[in-house]
């Protein structure tokens, strides 16, 4: 499980730099965000949350948790140089948090569809539709990818409050 970077940490505002080679390097990286993110139950995590500008996602939307709170492995998606090349006209609004911005959540406004082309875990080219929670979070995990944080998609007034919320739990450790 890897070490999660919050806001403010500048990594989270860089763009990252494009994977040139798929090689073991990447897919243990992959792998080690796919359980970090498992580990603090999140449906999705890019590379510089873990403080690596690189572009690269893992998304499991269909992960289900046990009576523990143990979360398992559901449709774990690996996305290596993801780009939207299609958005659908019809918006959808949903609330979002982000494992960089802990506990905090805010409503987001999305597009209903999007395509995304991406090299997957064997350096294969694909390309996946993204509806509901999926496009959401495929919209979401991207945004990373250029230093774009769900908090920037909303009112400049809902914003501030999140960030002065965070600087409290943050400065009471
Ligand atoms: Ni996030």
């Amino acid at each position: 499980v890897l070490k999660l970077y919050t806001y403010p940490e500048p990594v989270l505002k860089k763009t990252a730099q494009k994977v040139e080679k798929v090689d073991d390097d990447i897919r243990q990286l992959l792998d080690d965000m796919l359980e970090t993110m498992y580990a603090d139950a999140g449906v999705g995590l890019a590379a510089p949350q873990v403080g690596v500008s690189k572009r690269m996602v893992v998304i499991d939307v269909e992960q289900e948790d046990d009576e523990n709170g143990h979360f398992t492995k559901g449709n774990p998606l690996f996305l290596i140089n993801p780009e939207i090349i299609w958005r659908s006209d019809e918006m959808v609004c949903g609330e979002e948090g982000c494992l960089s911005v802990p506990k905090q959540r805010a409503e987001v406004e999305r597009h209903a569809q999007v395509r995304v082309h991406y090299t997957d875990y064997n350096g294969k080219e694909q390309e996946i539709l993204g509806d509901g929670l999926l496009s959401v979070c495929l919209q979401h995990e991207l945004d990373h990818l250029d230093g774009i944080l769900y908090i920037d998609r909303i009112s400049r007034l809902k914003r501030q409050m999140i960030i002065k919320k965070l600087s409290k739990t943050q400065s009471s450790h």
